[in-house]
């Protein structure tokens, strides 16, 4: 035993030598745009908590009363313990939100990726995939065991030559809408040309879009022929958990084969309303005050660093990666260091989760911020200006 043991500290080891191990900063009290990080007060740019719900007295009330309705715990997977009433409404509300025949619940958006992809290829189909896509599809293309063929980031032509290159009993093309690390967005409307014309099933993850962008932010590609389209409600809409949305054979295979959704405990009832209770709020004039009010942050910030001199993409985005000037993974850790030290929580984020040579510190905006609020990060990142590229 102490062999196996020697053998996962040296592990362990190497990952501390390579600059690679992580660790979880500890934060105190509620996720907001500010929050107690390691003991200190500081201005929160680290979180998906995008439109400030996260903490919202109201989405807390909807868990609350739903919990003295119903409980907390769901029990069982529902093919086991039955589907509950908020469930079932929950995805009657989402397939409307969505504008497709059905909807389905996740217990996270992870649980989602692995399970739509899955269950929509196997062995002899062929799955094409971004090569920046979320490791969570990532994990569902390999879990399918189908081909798996990596297009270049974004670029619609080499996915196009790769449709032509391989066939299959059934092709899926999987792409993020917004990119996680990145901000960067899909060429969607392309994409959906390329996949009708190829016979294509194609699938979206609007993780980082649901709340933010499209009608009544159900997501950037809620008008497009996307087959598939996943959502989660744990970064604009402030609770946990996803859901998949489309036509009902599709979501009925989904249901009938993602071991992701069979096999595992249903969403909680308060986590469900609360996720009712912000997707109402999405159609609402609120919704959408919160949605204009992210984009004009986005869009004064990115002009911001640009001004500055700092490297960042040249659209707006609520989600911006500042490179930093090291190559060594590690320098976006003391750039987030010293930017805790000034008050700020910005996270460094280094390989494997974003491509070596490419650390950076991945800055996150929220409706809910304030001018000061932006202007006193601003000053921050100044301060900091040589370790930036
Ligand atoms: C693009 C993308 N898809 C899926 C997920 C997984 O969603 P969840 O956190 O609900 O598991 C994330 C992040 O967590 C993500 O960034």
């Amino acid at each position: 035993m102490s062999s196996v043991l020697d053998s996962i500290r040296e592990e362990l080891a190497a990952l501390e030598v390579a600059g690679l191990r992580r660790r979880m900063r500890p934060i105190d009290g509620p996720q907001s745009t500010e929050i107690t990080v390691d003991g200190r007060k500081c201005l929160n740019f680290s979180s998906n908590n995008y439109l400030g719900l996260a903490n919202d007295p109201r989405l807390a009330a909807a868990a609350t009363l739903a919990m003295v309705d119903h409980g907390v715990g769901a029990a069982a997977a529902r093919l086991v313990s039955g589907s509950l009433s908020p469930h079932r409404a929950l995805e009657h509300q989402l397939a409307e939100w969505q504008g497709t025949e059905a909807a389905l619940l996740f217990n996270s958006g992870y649980h989602a990726n692995v399970g739509l992809v899955s269950a929509l290829v196997g062995p002899g189909d062929v799955v094409f995939s971004d090569a920046l896509n979320h490791a969570s599809l990532i994990d569902g293309c390999r879990l399918s065991r189908a081909q798996v063929i990596v297009y270049r980031h974004n670029d619609v032509a080499h996915l196009e030559s790769l449709l032509q290159a391989h066939s299959g009993r059934r092709r899926l093309i999987v792409t993020d809408s917004v990119f996680s690390m990145d901000g960067d967005r899909a060429p969607l409307i392309e994409m959906g040309t390329i996949a009708r014309q190829n016979g294509a099933l194609w699938a979206v993850d609007e993780a980082h879009a649901v709340g933010v962008y499209g009608p009544f932010g159900a997501g950037l590609s809620r008008d497009l022929p996307v087959d598939v389209r996943m959502g989660t409600f744990g970064k604009g809409l402030g609770g946990f958990g996803a859901f998949v949305a489309g036509a009902a054979p599709i979501i009925e295979l989904i249901y009938q084969r993602a071991r992701s959704f069979v096999f595992t405990t249903a969403l909680p009832v308060p986590v469900v309303a609360a996720a009712a209770w912000a997707v109402a709020l999405m159609r609402e004039p609120e919704g959408a005050g919160l949605r204009t009010r992210l984009q004009q942050h986005a869009a004064y910030f990115q002009i911001e660093l640009q001004r500055r001199g700092f490297l960042t993409p040249s659209t707006p985005s609520h989600i911006l990666p500042i490179r930093v000037a090291d190559r060594d993974p590690q320098s976006a850790m003391r750039a987030s260091d010293a930017l805790l030290e000034r008050g700020v929580f910005m996270q460094g984020i280094r390989p494997p989760t974003v491509p070596a040579g490419t650390a950076r510190l991945r800055l996150t905006l929220m409706a809910t911020h304030t001018e000061a609020q932006l202007v006193r990060v601003l000053q921050a990142l100044e301060e900091l200006r040589s370790l930036f590229l």
